[in-house]
C-alpha cells in the first residue's frame, strides 16, 4: 500500500496517479521512494507491461519537487537530493517497458522533469509546463537541464530555464515538449489506447527501441554531474533562502546575487 501513489492494474497496464493533493502532487522524498519501488517491480514482474503516469485531482500533474523539504538541505544533502531524483528519472527513461505521461495540469520543475523522463507525453488543453526554479534561486535538479535541451533544443531550453516562464500545452506541443494535446475527459483513454497499441507490438523490439534511442543520450554525459553540482551550489546562497522563504510566505522574492 503506497501513501502517495494511487495504483490501478488492468491487463498489464499500471496507471499510477501521484497523489498529494494538499501540495499539488509535489514530489517529496517519500513519493520518490514509492515511485522507485514500483519502477523496480515493473522491471522485474512479467505481468506489469507498461505504465501510465498521471497526477491525482483536477489541478496538477506534479508542481515540482517539494519546496518545503528542499529549503532545509545542506549543500551535500542537496547534491544527494538531486542525484537521487536523477537516478529515479533514469530508471523511468531506461525502463524496457513503455511509460506514458498523462499530464492533467501543472507540470512544473520536477513535474516537468518527470514528464520528460517518460517515453511519451500526452497533455490536456489546460496543462501548464515550465522550469520555474530560478524563481527560487536554484536550477532544475532532476535532469531538466539535460532533457529539456534534448527535447526542444538548446535555445528554447535556455529561454525557459532562464525566464522560468510557464507555457501552455499548445506551446509545449509546438516546441516538441509534448506529443499530443487532448480534452480532459479523453486523456486516460488516449493514453490507454496508445499503450494498448504499443503492447500489441513485439515487446523485445519496443524495449530495444528505448535502449537504442537512449544510448545516444548516455547518462554518463557530464551534464548530469554538472547539474547536481550546480543545483547544490545554488542551495548555499542567500538568494535560495530568500527564494524559498518568499514562496512559503506567498510574496515576491528580492534577490541580491549572493
Ligand atoms: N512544493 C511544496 N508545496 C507546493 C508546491 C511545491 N513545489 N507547489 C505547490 N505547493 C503547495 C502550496 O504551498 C500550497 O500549500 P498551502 O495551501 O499549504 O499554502 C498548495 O500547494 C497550493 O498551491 P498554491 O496555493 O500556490 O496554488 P496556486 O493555484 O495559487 O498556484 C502554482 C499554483 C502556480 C503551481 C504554485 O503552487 C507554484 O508556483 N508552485 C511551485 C512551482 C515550483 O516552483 N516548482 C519547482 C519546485 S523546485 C524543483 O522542482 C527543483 C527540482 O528540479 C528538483
Amino acid at each position: 500500500m503506497m501513501e502517495n501513489l494511487k495504483i490501478d492494474h488492468n491487463e498489464g497496464i499500471l496507471t499510477i496517479a501521484i497523489s498529494r493533493p494538499e501540495a499539488l502532487n509535489a514530489l517529496n522524498l517519500k513519493t520518490l521512494s514509492e515511485l522507485i519501488t514500483v519502477l523496480q517491480q515493473t522491471y522485474e514482474q512479467k505481468d506489469y507491461r507498461g505504465i501510465i503516469l498521471t497526477g491525482d485531482g483536477e489541478k496538477a500533474f506534479v508542481a515540482g519537487a517539494d519546496i518545503k523539504e528542499l529549503s532545509a538541505l545542506s549543500r551535500d544533502q542537496a547534491k544527494a537530493f538531486s542525484q537521487n531524483g536523477q537516478r529515479l528519472f533514469k530508471l523511468i527513461e531506461d525502463c524496457p517497458k513503455p511509460i506514458i505521461a498523462a499530464i492533467n495540469g501543472y507540470a512544473l520543475g520536477g513535474g516537468c522533469e518527470l514528464a520528460m523522463a517518460c517515453h511519451i507525453r500526452i497533455a490536456t488543453h489546460d496543462a501548464k509546463f515550465g522550469q520555474p526554479e530560478v524563481n527560487l534561486g536554484i536550477i532544475p535538479g532532476y535532469g531538466g537541464t539535460q532533457r529539456l535541451a534534448q527535447l526542444v533544443g538548446r535555445g528554447k531550453a535556455l529561454e525557459l530555464m532562464m525566464t522560468g516562464d510557464m507555457i501552455s500545452a499548445e506551446e509545449a506541443k509546438a516546441i516538441g515538449l509534448v506529443n499530443h494535446v487532448v480534452a480532459k475527459d479523453d486523456l486516460l483513454n488516449l493514453a490507454g489506447n496508445m499503450m494498448t497499441r504499443i503492447l500489441s507490438k513485439g515487446p523485445v523490439a519496443v524495449a530495444q527501441v528505448i535502449r537504442s534511442v537512449n544510448a545516444g543520450y548516455s547518462f554518463e554525459y557530464p551534464g548530469y554531474e554538472a547539474e547536481a553540482e550546480s543545483f547544490a551550489a545554488c542551495t548555499t546562497t542567500a538568494d535560495f533562502k530568500e527564494g524559498t522563504d518568499a514562496f512559503i510566505e506567498k510574496r515576491q522574492p528580492r534577490f541580491r546575487g549572493e
